[in-house]
């Protein structure tokens, strides 16, 4: 999908993202193993769900990366020196670039890219009230796809441009769509640009599955929410109660896997289309890969970027990475 700006979202734009939801659907219940794009957990209800994760006590991804990064930002003001253009990944609420934004030297723009144009009308109009100095100009974009840059960014060659990617969102890439990312990053920079990136460590496979096996069930939530997606969107008959959420970590391939096992035998309809799962049988929703250091500083070498630095907390459970472009 071709990014566009978020004040001119079209009635074709939703269309065309619901016959794509119902073409990868169908492609991801025809496979086998089954399994379905992590992407579309974020109706609504499940980007709602994803903050309540946010906040259990066992996801400790997002407050590690919120305290971790206001104890650095002096380091990354430095890093990023002054009058920079910021470009946000996946944006969403825009909790932690209010942090940045304040720390760094008279940032000159701030491009936010989302793939939803309701949140980022909503998170930028506040940050413009917040921030009245820094052009802002939302994109509304799938951060697989090629992104087309504003004008005021594109036509920018003096002042450097630095990628915010924070969340460990690299996380759920697999690790080719993850070269394939920074190589599309690679290409929007300018030797001697930057890309700040937070990315969760390996650590603890019992700390993992806590993490993604929360005592309150807002992962299963989280994770049987897309059944229900499916029901409201594409009038399939899921029934969730026969589904189970199943999150574990794979050492071999260091990643959390979610799945929805099936409770019994059971076909599910959807559109047309007729789907068998035999008792036990998994429809794989998402894998969050854990890297060390020295695997995000290998990968950001094989894409191009030099890796300045690597900051983690105390307890080593999350990074934060500055690459510059080479
Ligand atoms: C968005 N992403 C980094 C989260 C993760 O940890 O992989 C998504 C998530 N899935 C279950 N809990 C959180």
């Amino acid at each position: 999908m071709n990014s566009i700006n978020a004040e001119k979202i079209t009635e074709g734009a939703a269309y065309f993202r619901e016959t794509q939801f119902l073409q990868d659907v169908i492609h991801g219940l025809s496979q086998s193993p089954k399994s379905l794009p992590c992407k579309y957990f974020y109706d609504e209800r499940g980007s709602i769900l994803f903050t309540e994760i946010c906040k259990t006590e066992e996801y400790y991804i997002t407050s590690t990366e919120l305290t971790l990064l206001d104890e650095i930002l002096p380091d990354i003001a430095r890093l990023v020196g002054r009058n920079a253009n910021i470009i946000e990944y996946g944006s969403g609420e825009g909790r932690k670039i209010r942090h940045l934004l304040a720390a760094l030297d008279n940032p000159k723009s701030y491009t936010p890219i989302d793939i939803s144009a309701e949140i980022l009308l909503r998170s930028t109009s506040q940050l413009k009230r917040e921030f009245p100095q820094i052009i802002i100009h939302p994109v509304v974009g799938d951060y697989m796809s090629h992104i087309r840059l504003p004008e005021v960014v594109a036509s920018d060659r003096i002042n450097h441009r630095v990628v915010f990617f924070p969340g460990s969102t690299i996380s759920n890439f697999s690790p080719d769509e993850a070269q394939a990312f920074l190589g599309r990053i690679n290409a929007l920079l300018k030797p001697g640009d930057g890309l700040l990136l937070g990315v969760d460590l390996l650590k603890s496979p019992n700390r993992l599955h806590e993490a993604y096996n929360d005592k309150e069930g807002v992962t299963a939530d989280f994770n049987l929410n897309l059944l229900r997606r499916i029901n409201n969107e594409l009038g399939a008959d899921f029934d969730r109660h026969q589904f189970e959420h199943y999150a574990f970590f794979n050492m071999e391939l260091s990643r959390i896997e979610m799945h929805l096992v099936s409770l019994k035998n059971q076909t599910v309809h959807i559109a047309g289309h007729r789907f068998h799962f035999k008792c036990g049988e998994t429809i794989h929703t998402e894998n969050s890969y854990k890297y060390t250091i020295e695997d995000v500083a290998k990968l950001g070498i094989a894409c191009g970027f030099n890796h300045i630095k690597a900051w983690t907390d105390h307890n080593a459970l999350f990074s934060i990475h500055y690459l510059m472009r080479a």
